[in-house]
């Protein structure tokens, strides 16, 4: 069914000439990338180019269970799709402009040196009650259904600008008059037109110390469309409830606390990966990153998993007594086995994170990456979802502290 749809595409390919022959200008506009991806998918990844008539990807290294290929931007969807259909999104990959960088991700980066050890501590329970109780599930449903309404937010695509565009007016409208300690601004990135959204709220007394919440806003698909009401429409929507509430109730955080919607996520972690080496390569003290990305299917018993792989087992820790304690919840723990979301462009980077997912891994929902990821599919309402609000908003009460009335 697949590749019924790829036909048409494929035979222009096909006959388009090698890569080499290619003029300059479009060597530009489809530039050449390099990814990793697991050892294991080597042969499927040749096997699935050769059969739409594509040049086998040059494989430049391989380093114990990571090889790195050299690959056009244009066939990243294919990739993709690959890797979520064939290994059942049990190999991702990531994504780097150049061959350093590419190298440089197969060697894990050292811990910070900038980074404070913080402490995890359970004392802001009147701050954390304050934002859980204004929350509410059509708000959260209200988001939901406003990024799913868009065709497809893929990364490169025209609705892919115009719902982060929508998201940032959303997330502007929550400022009230007046507050001068929160904003919205853009991140753009220079090799594609989707941009990542921030929201800030600067802290109050350890403004120099950041609390991260993210997720990623565009979508993919094997289909004609690319609703990804669940994939993630619903982590955008969590945190979403989350600034509403915080600027409902006038929260002052005393950390800085930044709400991230990462753009590129589904081709290689690219928005995540420039935004978390910004960080870095600023010297930013990040305390703490928390990322939601799939919130509102319930495909287990508990209500949230932990991912234990590239992600800290000391801040989940801290999680885990946050869903008990705090927002009232159950989990267990689950793992990905490869690097499967933002989360994951932080930990590389030396910064603590975590992410509690909707259900643990193999009962998680099984109509992404297609047409069918509606809301519809994930039970009709965002009452799931809802539950990562709060959870989300009890971290942010806890690391970042501050009061809210
Ligand atoms: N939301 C998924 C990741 C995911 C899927 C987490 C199922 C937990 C359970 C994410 O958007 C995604 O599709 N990731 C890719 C890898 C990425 C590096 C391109 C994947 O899983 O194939
Ligand atoms: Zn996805």
């Amino acid at each position: 069914m697949r590749l019924k749809r790829l036909l048409p595409a494929l035979m222009l390919l096909s006959t388009t000439p090698a890569l080499a022959e290619k003029s300059p200008a479009s060597l530009k506009k489809d530039p050449e990338l390099w990814v990793t991806l697991g050892t294991d998918t080597v042969e499927s990844v040749r096997e699935s180019f050769r059969s739409v008539g594509w040049e086998e990807p040059t494989q430049e290294l391989v380093k114990g269970e990571a090889t790195m290929f050299r690959v056009r931007e244009s066939q990243l969807e294919k990739l993709a799709t690959l890797m979520h259909e064939k290994f059942n999104r049990c190999a991702g990959f990531m994504t780097y402009e150049t061959r350093d960088e590419a190298i440089a991700s197969l060697t894990p980066a050292p811990a910070l040196a900038t980074q404070n050890l913080v402490t995890y501590t359970l004392d802001n329970a009147a701050t954390a009650t304050a934002l859980m109780s204004s929350m509410t599930e059509a708000n959260v449903r209200s988001t939901i259904t406003l990024l799913a309404g868009y065709t497809t937010r893929y990364y490169t695509s025209t609705t892919g600008v115009n719902a982060v565009n929508a998201l940032r007016s959303k997330w502007q409208g929550f400022i009230p008059a007046g507050r001068t300690d929160a904003s919205v601004a853009l991140f753009t990135h220079a090799a594609w037109a989707q941009p990542s959204v921030i929201f800030t709220i600067r802290g109050s007394t350890l403004p120099d110390e950041v609390v991260v919440v993210g997720g990623h806003l565009d979508s993919i698909s094997s289909g004609s469309t690319a609703p990804g009401a669940d994939d993630n429409a619903s982590g955008i929507a969590s945190f979403t409830e989350v600034i509403r509430v915080a600027m409902l109730r006038n929260y002052r955080p005393q950390r800085t606390v930044k709400f991230i919607g990462y753009a590129a996520e589904e081709v290689g972690l690219r928005g995540s990966k420039e935004i978390a080496a910004w960080h870095k390569n600023n010297g930013i003290n990040v305390v703490g990153v928390l990322q939601l990305d799939m919130t509102n299917y319930k495909g287990s018993s508990v209500d949230a998993a932990i991912i234990t792989d590239y992600t800290n087992a000391a801040q989940n820790t801290f999680l885990r007594n946050i869903i008990t304690t705090r927002a009232g919840y159950t989990h267990t723990n689950s793992t990905c086995g490869y690097a499967c979301s933002d989360h994951a462009s932080w930990t590389n980077q030396g910064f603590a994170a975590s992410i509690p997912h909707e259900a643990t891994v193999s009962a998680g929902n099984r109509y992404i990456h297609t047409s069918s990821d509606t809301l519809t599919n994930s039970g009709g309402t965002a009452n799931h979802a809802l539950k990562f609000a709060r959870i989300a908003a009890s971290y942010v009460a806890e690391l970042a502290k501050g009061t809210a009335q």
